[in-house]
């Protein structure tokens, strides 16, 4: 059985002083998440915060955007493992597509963020896309099964089975543009294959695998309506504690369609 995960990702938004504001009002609106995980990644800067603001008992997981492999030493400006795991995080994005567009995050190193976090006892969510580019020339699993390949390289058959893998058609994030659901289940069934293919045997069902670009309040529904879509990786949406309570508690009320 695997566990619905929704993660708000909020990107380089909000100070401490917003991100506690913020958590106290999610907090006001979302008070059970009935058997759900839910999951923020607020910058480096507000995590300390957020930790504070969720307080003794916390309803949602604390997670990273990023971090790098190496254990400590001379290298400005990044973050470890061991400093997100003291700060409280539970979990850690690696290879968002902003990493890889912007900040040069090739599969070789998203292969050693995924393995850093394992070592940290910081569970990885690898995230995957194709461009619009790559999709329009055909390109889409195999891009798909290049970043999986390579990404999850080194990784024990068994320790595949508990990855989270984080689909995210790169024209899709920031666009209004969503994919539809026909267009997001296939490369879900690509990313099943290919960790069957890395595990050699059936892992694959039990991966968890997130939609995400552009979901919103209304258009949540339609992805968690697959039983092959298993949450989702929201941007935008997730900004607005009214938006995203909203968000949250249309995926409580939506069940995977077993036809
Ligand atoms: P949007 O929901 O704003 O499209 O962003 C998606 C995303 O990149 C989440 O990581």
């Amino acid at each position: 059985m695997r566990t619905r995960f929704i993660v708000g990702n909020w990107k380089m938004n909000k100070t401490a002083s917003e991100a506690t504001a913020f958590v106290r009002r999610l907090a006001q609106q979302v008070t059970d998440l009935a058997g759900i995980q839910v999951g923020l990644t607020p910058p480096f800067t507000a995590l300390q915060a957020v930790r504070e603001a969720l307080g003794p008992a916390p309803l949602f997981l604390l997670g990273a955007q990023n971090l790098y492999w190496e254990e400590k030493g001379a290298f400005t400006g990044e973050v470890s493992g061991a400093m997100l795991k003291d700060l409280g995080c539970q979990f850690v994005l690696v290879g968002h597509s902003e990493r890889r567009q912007y900040f040069g995050d090739q599969d070789a190193w998203t292969n050693k963020k995924v393995l850093a976090a394992i070592r940290h006892g910081l569970e990885p969510i690898l995230c995957v896309g194709e461009t619009l580019q790559d999709r329009d020339a055909g390109n889409t699993d195999l891009v798909i099964q290049r970043q999986l390949r390579a990404g999850l390289a080194g990784i024990e058959a068994r320790a595949l089975g508990t990855m989270t893998i984080a689909y995210e058609p790169v024209w899709a994030i920031g666009t209004g543009r969503a994919a539809s659901s026909e267009q997001a289940v296939p490369v879900h069934r690509v990313i099943r294959r290919t960790i069957d293919e890395l595990s050699g045997s059936n892992t694959g069902r039990h991966v968890r695998i997130l939609y995400g670009g552009s979901v919103t309040p209304q258009n949540i529904a339609d992805f968690l309506i697959s039983e092959e879509i298993d949450g989702a990786l929201v941007g935008g949406a997730c900004l607005d504690p009214v938006s995203f309570a909203t968000l949250l508690k249309v995926a409580l009320g939506s069940s995977p369609s077993t036809t």
